[in-house]
């Protein structure tokens, strides 16, 4: 492709248009850092801002400094040799030193006070304890006894603990309108404490390249009202799946020969405890953390080949026949 002057007159404004979509992330993105709704999240750009600030005064003045310089002393017509040089400047080096100094104080003052602040879990803050897997998410309610994946609900203004750990290689925990981020680590348990100040859906990442399906590595916070709240648990502790047709019956007795090993289901006698825990798992919105829309056929797309769908997927590929797959899906649309 040439770079005509035509093709850059008319690439200029596009490109404009690009880098401002870009910048502001397309309106409020899913996961803009820049859309806080939780006070966790509100500091962190705070301190964000405050640092850009700083920094956008020492790039104008510096960048100010060198342009007067490039002009002002510029060779000139006629001029031959060097011009004077000049060798140290006690007032200047001072100013430069103190300056830095002062402007690091003030970056340091915040932070510093606020590493303390997210680094003490509040009292009486609710407890989520949080696994990382590859590669999707394990949440547990220790005091409701619920368990469930990749889509973890909260109530609104509630302080929520949660307590991250591992099961394999390092994760990281990140919702960025909520604030964050903070590693899951085998063999070590770290706290994030986070809360939201209003209800909805709110995107979270795998935040640390933890292998091949990392990209697909998401989850959701899902922030209700108390009451909400207190049904979803309600549901999860007594989930009920009903099993009538044929059909499901038959997805049923598949699931118990080839996916009950893995998989627990709250409602039956199926506890495996190395796959994601799929009671109620109608009531998500996505399969296979955040990849797939939660559709019948989406869920015959991912039982076809879960490695297809997601890359290094620990779920084999079973070798399903079609029928099998639609018993299965027929069985897994019973779990409300
Ligand atoms: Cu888990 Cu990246």
């Amino acid at each position: 492709m040439r770079w005509t002057q035509r093709g850059f007159r008319v690439s200029l404004p596009l490109l404009a248009v690009g880098a401002a979509a870009l910048l502001s992330g397309c309106g409020v993105s899913k996961q803009s850092a820049l859309a806080p709704a939780g006070p966790v999240a509100r500091a962190q750009l705070g301190m964000f801002w405050e640092s850009l600030a700083i920094m956008t005064g020492i790039f104008i003045i510096v960048a100010a400094v060198f342009l007067y310089s490039l002009i002002r002393f510029r060779a000139r017509k006629g001029q031959t040799g060097l011009p004077k040089q000049v060798h140290g400047n006690t007032t200047l080096e001072i100013a430069w030193t103190i300056i830095p100094f002062i402007l690091l104080v003030f970056l340091a003052i915040p932070t510093v006070h606020y590493a303390f602040v997210f680094g003490d879990t509040p009292p009486g803050a609710m407890q989520v304890d949080v696994v990382g897997h590859q590669y999707w998410w394990e949440f547990d309610y220790p005091s409701s006894n619920v368990t469930t994946a990749n889509i973890v609900h909260i109530p609104v203004n509630t302080k929520v603990d949660f307590v991250l750990t591992s099961k394999d290689v390092i994760h990281s925990f990140w919702v960025p309108r909520l604030g964050g981020k903070t590693d899951l680590i085998p063999g070590r348990v770290n706290h994030l404490w986070l809360e939201a100040n209003q209800t909805g859906t709110f995107y979270g990442q795998c935040a640390q390249l933890c292998g091949a399906g990392h990209a697909y590595m998401k989850f959701e916070v899902v922030v209700q009202s108390q009451a909400a709240y207190d049904a979803w648990i309600a549901q999860m502790q007594n989930p009920h799946v009903v099993v009538t047709t044929a059909e499901q019956k038959a997805g049923m007795a598949l699931f118990q020969q080839d996916c009950s090993t893995c998989h627990t289901i709250g409602g039956t006698a199926f506890n495996g405890k190395i796959g994601p825990n799929l009671t109620a798992l109608m009531e998500r919105p996505t399969i296979a953390a955040g990849t797939l829309t939660n559709t019948p056929a989406n869920l015959a797309k991912w039982l076809q080949n879960p490695p297809g769908v997601k890359p290094g997927a620990l779920m084999p590929n079973l070798g399903l026949t079609q029928t099998q797959i639609q018993q299965l899906v027929s069985f897994l649309e019973t779990l409300k």
